[in-house]
């Protein structure tokens, strides 16, 4: 299950989103405000969600249902399954052009492209309605497909090869990026913090990215710790995976801005940062024609490992609330899903919005429920019990997460949404 959650954990929000949002939020800054919240706020989230699944062994409606019984709580579930929809609607079209982008590699790569070149044909592809809905359509069919099959058949061993790969191939570029002209000038941009571009927008920026690279706030984690049987050092494996998640938007970061310098682009660019930066690297990169197809295949099933966490958690909730067989549910979620991936391949508007819209709201508010939930309502002799294993794991952390779970991350969110609002 460890490999299924970095799956999850691992997609398009480190390779595609961080950057770009680094890109608009002063770099360094960014960065430094983005690792803080992993640590206050992600990782007590991600551990709280566990002990949920944990401890209910249900999706995310179920799970409250039977941990506070007759309670509202269980509209945390509903809020799941909206936030759900939301971010699968532009995340599947991000995910299509990924596909769009593996094609044109394998159809002839961007050897002797300019950046100009790059540019265009990236815009003239999203500019035109239907082909961005048709890879996205692509996309969503490949995940249910996986999705009605039942996650755990397959899934566990695909991840176990794709991380690593996606790992090395990350560093390999991070050290191209070395050789580059741009190598002092993008470090600095990532490294050297300039304060004054830091904004309340950079601080809700950075919370939605934490909740989003950590697939937290949305009940994914409830429904796949529902699935584990036995027990394991919760605290050590999801430490670990946020480590290796917040190391792939680092290395990502690496790979990237030295390259945004090198051939002139902007790092404020927005969502095509990552599009139109790393294929002007793979075009004058000696057997950048094989690397390019194998970045972009290893980002898109990133991006399915991702897709298939949310696809399982409405799947799950549909046939538990429904009653239906999973084939049925999968097949209802990826139409909605189908429609809501059109409005926004249709719109960059409607799209920005259902990014924002999730990210920094939705999952935020989720999240913001989940700690209460954990902090303040959760039987406390239970939540012990599950988190430590019965007394066998991680007794010397659990103060510290309780801590964190009652007072910090409540506190951390509610601050940022209330500051965001404008009302303080
Ligand atoms: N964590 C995934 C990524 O970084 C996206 C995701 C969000 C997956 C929420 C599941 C739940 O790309």
């Amino acid at each position: 299950m460890m490999m299924a959650v970095a799956g999850s954990a691992v997609g398009l929000g480190n390779i595609w989103r961080f950057p770009f949002l680094a890109g608009q939020n002063g770099g360094a800054a960014f960065l430094i405000i983005y690792l803080a919240l992993v640590l206050l706020v992600g990782l007590p989230l991600v551990l709280s969600e566990f002990t949920i699944g944990r401890a209910a062994k249900m999706g995310p409606i179920k799970a409250f249902e039977v941990l506070a019984p007759r309670t509202k709580w269980k509209g945390v579930g509903y809020l799941n399954v909206l936030v759900g929809f939301v971010l699968m609607g532009f995340y599947s079209v991000v995910a299509g052009w990924t596909l769009r982008f593996l094609v044109d590699s394998v159809a002839g790569g961007f050897e002797g492209m300019s950046a100009a070149q790059i540019s265009d044909s990236f815009t003239s592809f999203t500019s035109s309605v239907w082909q961005p809905v048709i890879y996205a359509i692509f996309f969503l069919a490949v995940s249910a497909l996986i999705v009605a099959r039942g996650v755990e058949k397959g899934i566990e061993k695909f991840n176990k090869v794709l991380m690593p790969a996606l790992f090395v191939m990350l560093i390999l570029l991070c050290v191209n990026s070395f050789t580059l002209d741009g190598w002092d000038e993008g470090m600095t941009f990532l490294f050297s913090p300039d304060w004054s571009a830091v904004t309340g927008q950079t601080i809700i920026d950075a919370l939605g990215q934490v909740f989003l690279t950590l697939s937290v706030g949305m009940g994914v984690l409830i429904t796949y710790s529902s699935y584990v049987v036995g027990d394991d050092n919760m605290a050590r494996s999801k430490g670990i995976v946020s480590i290796i998640d917040t190391s792939v938007a680092i290395l990502a970061g690496v790979a990237i801005f030295p390259a945004v310098f090198t051939f002139g682009l902007e790092p404020a660019e927005g969502p095509a940062l990552v599009f139109l930066t790393l294929p002007n690297v793979f075009a004058q990169l000696p057997g950048g024609y094989f690397l390019a197809i194998l970045f972009f295949a290893m980002l898109a099933i990133a991006a399915i490992t991702s897709a298939i966490s949310i696809m399982e958690m409405l799947t799950a909730i549909f046939i538990e609330q429904f009653n239906i067989t999973r084939r049925r549910a999968v097949t209802i979620i990826s139409v909605m899903i189908g429609v809501l991936a059109v409005m926004c391949a249709a719109s960059s508007q409607v799209f920005e919005f259902f990014d924002t819209l999730s990210a920094n709201y939705l999952l935020t508010i989720g999240g913001l429920l989940i700690a209460i939930f954990t902090g303040w309502v959760f039987n406390r002799k239970q939540l012990y019990d599950t988190f430590t294993s019965d007394g066998r794991y991680a007794t010397a952390i659990y103060p510290v997460f309780l801590f964190a779970v009652r007072f910090i991350a409540p506190v951390g969110i509610a601050f940022i949404i209330l500051a965001e609002l404008g009302i303080i």
